[in-house]
């Protein structure tokens, strides 16, 4: 049952803070799809604190339970649209199944942050 992770890449992808206006504060995300990783598909990257290293995560959309594509982060969890299961989005529960039908939690990958730098490893 579930969805196979997408294969891992090797890609490293840098985002400049700067030039990302809803990841200034902690609880801002974005929704992006960075050429074939992830399998074509987007993820979303969070800032889960204000305070350093850790403070950004990574995971895919693509629910574990079918594959439909999740909604973007509210009040702290991920929704997906089409049975309903919830994902967390805090640093303490990222990614994780929360409720519903999906077996697993969602992909996530490996985020570093140097003070100005985001890089994702795919
Ligand atoms: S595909 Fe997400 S809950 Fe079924």
């Amino acid at each position: 049952m579930g969805v196979n992770p997408s294969p891992v890449t090797g890609q490293k992808v840098t985002l400049t803070l700067a030039n990302e206006s809803a990841l200034q504060s902690a609880g801002g995300s974005i929704r992006r799809t960075f050429d074939g990783n992830n399998g074509g598909n987007a993820v979303l990257v969070v800032r889960v604190s204000e305070s350093g290293a850790a403070d950004f995560k990574t995971m895919s959309v693509v629910c574990t339970h079918a594959g439909c594509a999740v909604n973007n982060p509210a009040g702290g969890q991920v929704r997906c649209p089409c049975h309903g299961s919830t994902f967390g989005a805090q640093a303490g529960n990222f990614a994780a199944n929360l409720s519903g039908p999906a077996p697993s939690p969602l992909q996530t990958f490996p985020t570093t942050f140097d003070g100005s730098l985001i890089t994702i490893s795919f």
